[in-house]
């Protein structure tokens, strides 16, 4: 699978942007997102599992944070350890010293049963066949208590084959310069996609051009279900956004399952 397209690829093909990976050490993920919808859902299913929470593909603890603010204990994996390193920072800036591990959602066990396992803010869509959600399914499993719940959202959408228009992530003015973020999609399927994302760092005479690739899948409302299902879990409910309005159709989609 080609991961450059249009200006990403002609940028290394002329030796002017560099390549890096989608949550390095330079990530951008702080300035790029500031999601905050889904914090009382999670917050709420929370108090209402009581007990140890897993947050896989925390990120830089944008759930876990406010989780640990509330008072519950929370347990963070991540596949990257920069992420994991600024969760680490900003849970010691807020005085708090999580667990985080570094663990890869596929294929992860740590000694410890949760009540409530969430995967948030749509890091499902780096699994890309059902064999890879099968296995995130098994592991929520086995690592889930009698009782317990998983919850996560994920992209149910069906795109239009095609190369997308880039737009504008963000822009931002930094102690010493500035950050342009720009990201276009090429939809491969209509459900895959690779997404590039061209970041323009200007600082002076050290200016630079990054560039990195990610591969993106959604999958229908009703396939995830029977995932689920076969993955024991019964499923509880979907929904369209963090207010448990139902699922009906369109690109966001949230599922509450418990552990059968
Ligand atoms: C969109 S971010 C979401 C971060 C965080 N959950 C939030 O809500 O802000 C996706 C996260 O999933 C992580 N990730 C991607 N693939 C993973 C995998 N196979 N196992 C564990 N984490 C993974 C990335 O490193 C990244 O931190």
């Amino acid at each position: 699978m080609e991961l450059y397209f249009g200006l990403a690829k002609e940028l290394l093909a002329k030796g002017l942007a560099e390549e890096t990976q989608s949550y390095d050490e330079n990530n951008t993920y702080d300035t790029a997102i500031h999601f905050t919808a889904d914090l009382d859902f999670y917050l709420g299913l929370a108090k209402r599992q009581k007990g140890p929470i897993l947050d896989i593909g925390c990120g830089t603890g944008r759930v876990l944070l406010p989780l640990l603010r509330a008072g519950h204990r929370v347990v963070g994996m991540d596949l990257s350890p920069h992420m994991l390193d600024l969760a680490r920072q900003k849970a010691r800036r807020a005085g708090f010293t999580p667990e985080l591990y570094r663990g890869d959602m596929r294929d992860f066990s740590l000694e410890e049963e949760f009540s409530l396992i969430l995967i948030p803010y749509f890091a499902m869509i780096y699994m890309t066949t059902d064999e890879e959600r099968s296995r995130v399914i098994e592991g929520c499993r086995r690592h889930l208590a009698p009782g317990g719940m998983l919850a996560f959202d994920f992209d149910a959408g069906r795109g239009e084959p095609g190369l997308g228009k880039p737009w504008l992530g963000f822009q931002t003015v930094e102690a010493d310069g500035v950050v342009v973020q720009t990201v276009q999609i090429n939809q491969l399927t209509q459900d895959l996609r690779v997404v590039n994302i061209v970041t323009y760092r200007f600082r002076g005479p050290h200016s630079r051009i990054e560039v990195s690739a990610s591969v993106e899948a959604s999958i229908s409302a009703s396939r995830l279900a029977k995932l689920l299902e076969a993955g024991g879990f019964t499923v509880q409910g979907l929904y369209r956004d963090y207010t448990y309005a139902p699922y009906s159709g369109g690109e966001e989609c949230v599922v509450v399952a418990l552990k059968s």
